[in-house]
């Protein structure tokens, strides 16, 4: 598909979009600012059920196609190397450089929000790359304690070399890279979340945190993605043994075997998680740019006495300032998700899966060049 039927499709799409309702989740509305009913766009001749499902297919349509792209390795080569990636990926990357990661820290905990450090990069295939990888966060750990930032790490287990073949080299050259950064946040009092990647990955993600919270407690983490049906159980089992989760819906193609298909049957598995974390006793992040299951959630701590610092929101760099704000000035916690760093090309494309419009805002900039 060229990249003008993209545009096209998303403009239908984003027109469409525009003219629905916020949907209601299973969660309750947000309180204050109810959903406006705006006008069936005047370019849509058709009515507004078959509309709707040539939005649903057009949605579907475009998410697979960026996830597919998020994976294609001569896409990324080319699209990271050029000049212009790099200036349409600053929309949701903080920069190149550790140093533009650490400015990007200190200007957000000026405004309240906490972070989350994330030195892009997955998929690597080469060991000295994935030391490389190691050797990056190492240094990001140093730097946020000699500033006193209130910020921890993110990393990606392919990230330190999970996909190295080899049954040994891989998964152990992992344990040994990520051990050693958990025992360094250990130390330092800090904090080592590791990124949850496709369903190819969940049980050793899970098992490798479950290892290293046992030698660190508390100093590693891990996230749970609401579309998959294994989630409750997993959730489960993690608070059980006091592990932390970041909550979010998933952001990878995943089976209708094994994920739930339907985005209404995602948010309620999302709202039902939610408060069982925030319940538990156990410090967990919320991760979400979903107004509706965010008013939820702050309506239903209200409702039940939970201590507005007993979880926090998470939310990606560049998403939802606004949104950020308000919570902050509202009393919650809020982690600002910050990626950097020159392998920024499968987060980017994965941002435009999740939201076609900004491939408007892509090919706007295209055309200002
Ligand atoms: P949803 O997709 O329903 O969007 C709700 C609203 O949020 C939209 O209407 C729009 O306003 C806004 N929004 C959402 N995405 C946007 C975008 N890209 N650009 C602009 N606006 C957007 N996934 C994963 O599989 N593994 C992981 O480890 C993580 N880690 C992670 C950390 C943090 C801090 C966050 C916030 C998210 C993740 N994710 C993730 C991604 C997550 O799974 C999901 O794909 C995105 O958060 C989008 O889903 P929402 O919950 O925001 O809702």
């Amino acid at each position: 598909m060229t990249l003008e039927r993209v545009c096209q499709a998303t403009v239908h799409a984003h027109l469409i979009l525009r003219a629905t309702p916020a949907s209601s989740t299973a969660c309750a509305p947000y309180p204050n600012s109810p959903p406006r009913p705006r006008p069936w766009p005047s370019t849509c001749s058709e009515q507004p059920a078959a509309c709707k499902n040539k939005l649903r297919r057009c949605l579907r349509l475009l998410r697979s196609l960026f996830i597919a792209l998020s994976a294609n390795r001569a896409g990324r080569a080319f699209a990271e190397r050029s000049a212009l990636g790099g200036r349409l990926s600053r929309r949701f990357v903080a920069g190149l450089t550790v140093e533009d990661a650490i400015a990007a820290a200190a200007q957000l905990n000026a405004e309240g929000l906490d972070v989350s450090l994330d030195a892009l990069g997955e998929s690597v295939l080469d060991p000295a790359q994935a030391e490389q990888s190691a050797a990056v966060y190492h240094q990001l750990l140093d730097a946020i304690a000699a500033r006193g930032l209130r910020a921890n790490v993110s990393l990606k287990l392919t990230q330190m070399g999970l996909d190295i073949p080899g049954r040994v080299t891989g998964p152990a050259l992992t344990e040994r890279l990520v051990g050693e950064l958990v025992e360094h946040a250990a130390r330092t009092g800090n904090f080592v979340r590791i990124d949850m990647e496709g369903s190819a990955y969940t049980s050793a993600t899970i098992a490798l945190t479950e290892r290293l919270h046992a030698r660190c407690p508390g100093a590693v983490g891990t996230v749970l993605q609401a579309y998959l049906h294994r989630t409750e159980a997993d959730a489960d089992r993690l608070l059980g043994q006091g592990i932390r989760i970041r909550l979010c819906k998933g952001a990878y193609q995943e089976p209708a075997g094994i994920a739930f298909a339907a985005k209404a049957d995602v948010d309620a598995n999302f709202c039902k998680l939610m408060k069982r974390m925030a319940a538990s006793g156990v410090f967990c992040g919320i991760a979400t740019h979903d107004e509706a299951i965010i008013a939820a959630m702050c309506a239903w701590v209200a409702e039940q006495g939970i201590d507005k610092r007993a979880f926090e929101f998470q939310m990606l760099y560049g998403i939802r300032r606004d949104l950020q704000r308000r919570l902050v000035a509202q009393g919650f916690g809020v982690r600002v998700y910050v990626p950097f760093g020159p392998a920024w090309y499968p987060y980017f494309m994965r941002r435009l899966a999740e939201r076609p419009a900004n491939v408007l805002f892509l090919a706007r900039n295209l055309l200002k060049r």
